[in-house]
């Protein structure tokens, strides 16, 4: 059996990765592939129970570096347990979030040195990488409006103030520029039916797609 593909979604918040992960599983499964859609930090058992202590509660409940253990041991658990299972039948796993976030989020958002994250990658997962990411892009006042729109308790990196949230936009679209390979860069202050298309123009020309003309 072929080896599924790993897409991870990447962005600031209420850049709308949830919703475009969910249209494009729709019509990756219309074209006959199996799908799964998960998400960081979570995804699997252990991994929810992390996550609870990382989204909810007082913004500076953790210092950057236990921040960054904490996203590590869910994303190990996460991966071991879920993603490379999947991967291992076949499986197109999308997921919302990944390694990428705790470089923008601890690195570039918290000042942790990106050598020590990096560091923690290679420790848990190697030369493991995802097939391709998306980092769906939008103006920080945009995006935390749209955030703050959905309520709910897990608000405690939404509350962390607008320059954190500039700095890790940046972020992000340095590691796309030092990942080319890898990442892609999709506007998301567009109507969301203008993301869905772009969004599978970047998977159509990156990964083969089976069955596709
Ligand atoms: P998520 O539920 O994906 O938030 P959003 O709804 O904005 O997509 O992720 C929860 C929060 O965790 C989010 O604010 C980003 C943060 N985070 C990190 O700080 N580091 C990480 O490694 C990950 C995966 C998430």
């Amino acid at each position: 059996m072929a080896q599924g593909r790993f897409i991870t979604f990447e962005g600031g918040e209420g850049a709308g990765k949830s919703t475009q992960i969910r249209l494009l599983a729709d019509e990756l499964q219309r074209r006959g592939l199996s799908v799964s859609i998960t998400r960081e930090p979570g995804g699997s058992e252990g991994a929810e129970q992390i996550r609870r202590l990382l989204v909810e509660g007082d913004p500076g409940r953790w210092d950057s570096m236990t921040e960054a253990l904490l996203n590590f041991a869910a994303r190990r658990d996460h991966v071991a347990r879920k993603v490379w299972p999947a991967l291992a039948e076949g499986q197109w796993v999308l997921c919302d979030r990944f390694a990428d976030s705790t470089l923008a989020y601890q690195g570039y958002g918290h000042g942790l040195p990106l050598h020590a994250i990096e560091q923690l990658y290679d420790m848990t997962l190697g030369a493991f990488v995802p097939d391709l990411t998306l980092i769906l892009d939008i103006a920080v006042e945009d995006g935390l409006r749209r955030a703050n729109g959905r309520g709910g308790q897990e608000n405690r990196f939404e509350r962390m103030g607008s320059a954190f949230h500039q700095r890790l936009r940046q972020g992000f679209l340095e590691i796309a520029r030092h990942h080319p390979e890898r990442c892609a860069v999709v506007r998301a202050d567009v109507p969301l039916e203008e993301v869905r298309q772009a969004v599978l123009r970047v998977v159509e020309s990156r990964l083969a797609i089976p069955g596709a003309s």
